[in-house]
């Protein structure tokens, strides 16, 4: 994700469907050289990662509500972005993955790790789900879903690549599977626009 060196100075990080923060967190307390963004459809467990961020005394971490599937202006150019177990809830994953590749800045990177197996799942979600509850901050009107759906690598494969990256890895363990998509340094021209043709009037 990172050169061997560290990130950069000023390096942004974004991550997506960030829960109680715990990566966001990890990350600003590993590389304060770094700033953080962390941004969930969740109100209660925004500001649950909040309350984990100042706990910390952490100044270069931030927590938004938001939807990963359509993100505001505000967020770009983002130089790497974090999805850890979104995908195996958001319903509109081609529209998350576009959004990634609209944030980012050219040479960017995005790294995702999703689940491969049903019962590694449903603990850590199980977990979450009763966070969200006990926290008393206002709720909001989203619940946090009560439905996983684990993706086939196949699947996993096919969703990564829907988008033109200029580089794509993958990787299995025995529980979760791994990409980390690198955008092109120049943007691609769009395929429509390569076809135009023009007709005298
Ligand atoms: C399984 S949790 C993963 C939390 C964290 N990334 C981790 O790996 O520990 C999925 C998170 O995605 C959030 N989420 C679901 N749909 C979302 C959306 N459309 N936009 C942003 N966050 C979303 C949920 O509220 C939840 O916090």
């Amino acid at each position: 994700m990172f050169p061997a060196q560290g990130p950069a100075v000023g390096t942004h990080v974004l991550e997506l469907g960030c829960g109680p923060g715990f990566y966001a967190c990890r990350f600003a307390q590993e590389y304060p050289q770094i700033t953080t963004t962390g941004i969930d459809l969740s109100k209660r467990l925004i500001e649950r990662a909040k309350s984990r961020a100042a706990s910390r005394s952490l100044n270069n971490c931030n927590f938004f509500h938001g939807d990963a599937q359509s993100l505001p202006e505000l967020f770009g150019p983002i130089d790497a972005i974090i999805v850890s177990r979104l995908f195996l809830i958001v319903p509109n994953k081609e529209a998350v993955l576009a959004e990634i590749l609209r944030v980012l800045r050219p040479g960017g990177r995005c790294f995702i790790a999703e689940p491969t197996s049903g019962f590694r799942t449903r603990l850590p979600l199980s977990c979450m789900w009763l966070l969200a509850r006990l926290t008393s901050s206002p709720a909001g009107k989203y619940r946090e879903p009560q439905q996983a759906d684990v993706m086939t690598r196949p699947d996993f494969s096919a969703l990564v690549e829907s988008q033109p990256w200029a580089s794509v890895n993958l990787e299995y363990d025995g529980w979760y599977q791994y990409a980390v998509c690198t955008k092109a340094e120049e943007a691609a021209v769009p395929a429509v626009s390569r076809d135009v043709t023009w007709s005298a009037a």
